[in-house]
């Protein structure tokens, strides 16, 4: 797991969407994991910047989105598709059919959920996956407890992410309580995984899921077992690191050509 530590929310954002542009240019038809939330949005910000001044082309890029609240109609302004095409993908060039997302909406809630992982398979899985986290500990929306090993599924959010998530409701009492979210098992499978966590609401969590045990409690910590994880953090998220100073000294030393 690499771990960076920057001030400035534009370099966070800039150094994720150099990944993803390296990606996109190397393999125009790469695989894009999109979170939404507040984290992934100056990434987003920037890559849309990058394809209206310097032509970054996501015409054959394919997307899946994380997750997606149970309930919310179609077109509505928090649905977790709505959100990632107002954000991200309506500004860029990737096709609407190419983007996908659980179906919150289906009527056999297990059959939706198979077919999306058959869908994530199909594409060939995913090659960058983006991910913010949660104030527990959550990445998609895997709560503390979930398997480790857990596919596509219906969760129930806990208390403190519909109280986190109300901001983007005009009161708690609109958020959904039931989600599906792809696994931790099946975000494990893609092939690069680019964490952003800012502020100090999430410093606990990021120190839980880079130097705590690997459990269930705080389900990011799934992430030390896979093999190409980038931490991009603010000083804040990252203030209750023990190895600060390490992850510093490493990332300043490290040659540049080697990216993420
Ligand atoms: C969103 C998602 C969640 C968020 C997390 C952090 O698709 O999967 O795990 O990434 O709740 O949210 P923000 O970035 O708003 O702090």
């Amino acid at each position: 797991m690499e771990i960076v530590i920057l001030s400035g929310g534009s370099s966070r954002a800039a150094l994720a969407a150099d990944a993803v542009e390296a990606l996109v240019r190397s393999k125009p038809d790469a695989v894009l994991g999109l979170a939404t939330g507040a984290s992934p949005l100056p990434v987003y910000e920037e890559l849309v910047r990058r394809h209206e001044r310097g032509g970054l082309d996501f015409s054959r890029t394919r997307a899946f989105t994380l997750d997606e609240y149970v309930g919310l109609p179609a077109g509505h302004p928090e649905s977790y598709r709505e959100v990632i095409r107002r954000d991200f993908t309506s500004r860029v060039n990737i096709s609407e059919a190419n983007v996908l997302g659980p179906d919150g909406e289906a009527a056999d809630v297990p059959a939706a959920c198979r077919a999306f992982e058959d869908a994530i398979s199909g594409a060939g899985g995913v090659d960058l996956q983006l991910l913010g986290l949660g104030t527990d500990g959550h990445i998609g929306f895997n709560e503390p407890g979930s398997s480790l090993a857990s596919r596509t599924r219906i969760k129930t959010l806990l208390e403190q992410t519909r109280r986190d998530n109300a901001r983007f409701f005009s009161s708690q009492a609109e958020v959904p309580h039931h989600v599906l979210t792809q696994g931790l098992g099946t975000v494990l499978e893609s092939r690069h995984v680019i964490l952003l966590a800012a502020g100090a609401q999430k410093a606990q969590a990021v120190r839980d899921l880079a130097e705590g045990p690997v459990a269930a409690i705080c389900p990011a910590s799934v992430l030390q077992l896979h093999p190409h994880v980038t931490l991009l953090l603010d000083e804040a998220a990252a203030s209750s690191l023990r190895l600060a100073d390490y992850y510093r000294h490493s990332y300043d030393g490290k040659p540049r050509w080697q990216g993420l």
